[in-house]
């Protein structure tokens, strides 16, 4: 069994890239797990925290390989980028003198296009890699550009680079997107801090990491206020002070762990954990009659009669918050692979999200996919252990979980796609009692 790994630096993202999974599957998870800080909050913070000469302080931050390559980025583009102890970074962005987000950033990390709005309302200039697609498909990013034009940028592409200048200041003005995005709306509200006026976004995504960035803001002294579940106005200020912030928790990682507890007939207790921001996921749990209850700030899942009383299938659909997140698809589809019946899944939000469907058949799911949004789960089925290879980050802790439910041993490849936004995650499992070790890949 591998060694409890107590912190993140011990191991070179190449390192990782050879890394697997060894999962000895069928143990019933048992005990408690505390959830870490959520990824898609603490990225926006930190490049929030560019928006301010003064020093910006984060706890709760998640040991994870996209914030250790934030970390890089912002050091790059000269921010200095503290990390004094475990989950808590310090960011002061007095003079970030190179104001160029490379491809080399942009192709580890789609993220690093947060950078845009903040950079540019700050520093009146910035060029920034089209960030392209990843293996969840095509990832366009044509509505975080128009927003910034909408307020005021002028905006040209060129060799796979966005060249943005602010005459000026940005000048608020009215956001208004065609379909709801997290980061276009982030991005908004970021370059709408320092710029002048009255700035609208509607409609805004309602993702509680958003809230969470507005909370940050307000404390470095801008004016945003969510006026209406998916209206966020701002009011420009010249400029903004440091400031300290726990990041809220990570709700996906939470989900993640609710699911494994109910696969492996568990009974787990999440301290630590967002209840009230995975509602969707707990209302599906419930319909499939597993029982989950919430406290204030724990979780837990008791599956232990599962034995007796089968899970029900469900139909699932994904939607933007508060529905259920596509990012809990995945997890969602190993555990309608345990429940009696026919499941109906609907991806709404991202093409290819389903291709990961594959893997999850080759260790003896039954699932149709008649096409890139829909797919449907005959279930109950008995897991086997196999070889497969994670895509990307969710489809990859969904591996995990399949593997510890799953009969024998299955080896997952691909282990640094997880690292990248699940702090520990063997650690946690292996406090559970789960068999999960990390292998250098060909041992
Ligand atoms: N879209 C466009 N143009 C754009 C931006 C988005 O067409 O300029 C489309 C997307 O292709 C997608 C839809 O709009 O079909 C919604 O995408 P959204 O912009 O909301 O996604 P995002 O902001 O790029 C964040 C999370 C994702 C999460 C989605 C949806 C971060 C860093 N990423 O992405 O998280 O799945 O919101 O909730 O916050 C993950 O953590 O694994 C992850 C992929």
């Amino acid at each position: 069994m591998a060694d409890a790994r107590p912190f993140h630096w011990e191991f070179k993202p190449e390192e990782v890239g050879r890394e697997v999974f060894r999962i000895e599957g069928g143990r019933r998870l048992e005990g408690s797990v505390a959830i870490s800080g959520a990824k898609n909050a603490a990225l926006k913070l930190m490049a929030a925290a560019t928006l301010t000469g003064e020093r910006c302080r984060f706890t709760n931050v998640p040991e994870i390989e996209d914030v250790r390559v934030l970390a890089e980025v912002l050091e790059d583009i000269g921010v200095t980028v503290d990390h004094p102890e475990p989950n808590v970074y310090e960011v002061a962005s007095g003079d970030a003198e190179w104001l160029f987000v490379p491809l080399e950033a942009a192709a580890k990390m789609r993220a690093s296009f947060i950078l845009l709005g903040p950079l540019l309302t700050r520093f009146g200039r910035v060029i920034i890699s089209n960030p392209g697609g990843d293996r969840i498909g095509r990832r366009p990013v044509n509505l975080h550009v128009d927003a910034m034009r909408a307020l005021g940028a002028d905006i040209e592409y060129r060799n796979g680079y966005y060249f943005a200048k602010a005459p000026g200041r940005l000048r608020g003005g009215r956001v208004t997107f065609p379909q709801i995005t997290v980061m276009g709306t982030e991005n908004a509200i970021l370059a709408a801090t320092l710029a002048v006026g009255h700035t609208i976004i509607e409609p805004a995504a309602r993702e509680p990491e958003i809230d969470d960035l507005i909370a940050f803001l307000v404390d470095m002294g801008a004016e945003v206020e969510r006026t209406a579940p998916n209206r966020i106005e701002i009011e420009g200020r010249r400029r903004l002070r440091g400031a300290q912030h726990a990041v809220v928790s990570d709700r996906i990682e939470a989900g993640t762990f609710v699911v494994a507890a109910a696969v492996t007939r568990g009974r787990v207790t999440l301290r630590n954990a967002p209840c009230g921001h995975f509602d969707a996921l707990l209302g599906v749990m419930s319909e499939m009659g597993v029982s989950v209850s919430c406290g204030a700030d724990t979780v837990e899942v008791d599956a232990t009669g599962a034995d007796l009383h089968p899970f029900r299938c469900a139909d699932i659909e994904t939607q933007p918050y508060p529905g259920l997140a596509t990012d809990l698809q995945p997890p969602t589809c190993v555990l309608l692979t345990q429940a009696a019946g026919d499941s109906h899944v609907t991806e709404t939000i991202f093409e290819d999200r389903l291709e990961w469907l594959g893997e999850l058949r080759r260790m003896g799911a039954q699932i149709e996919i008649p096409d890139s949004h829909h797919a449907t789960i005959h279930g109950p089925t008995r897991l086997r252990g196999v070889d497969v290879e994670i895509g990307d980050l969710r489809a990859g802790a969904s591996l995990i979980l399949a593997a510890l439910a799953a009969e024998g041993v299955t080896t997952i490849r691909g282990a640094h796609h997880v690292h990248r936004g699940y702090e520990k995650i063997d650690t946690k499992f292996l406090e559970l009692g789960a068999r999960i070790e990390r292998l250098a890949e060909g041992t």
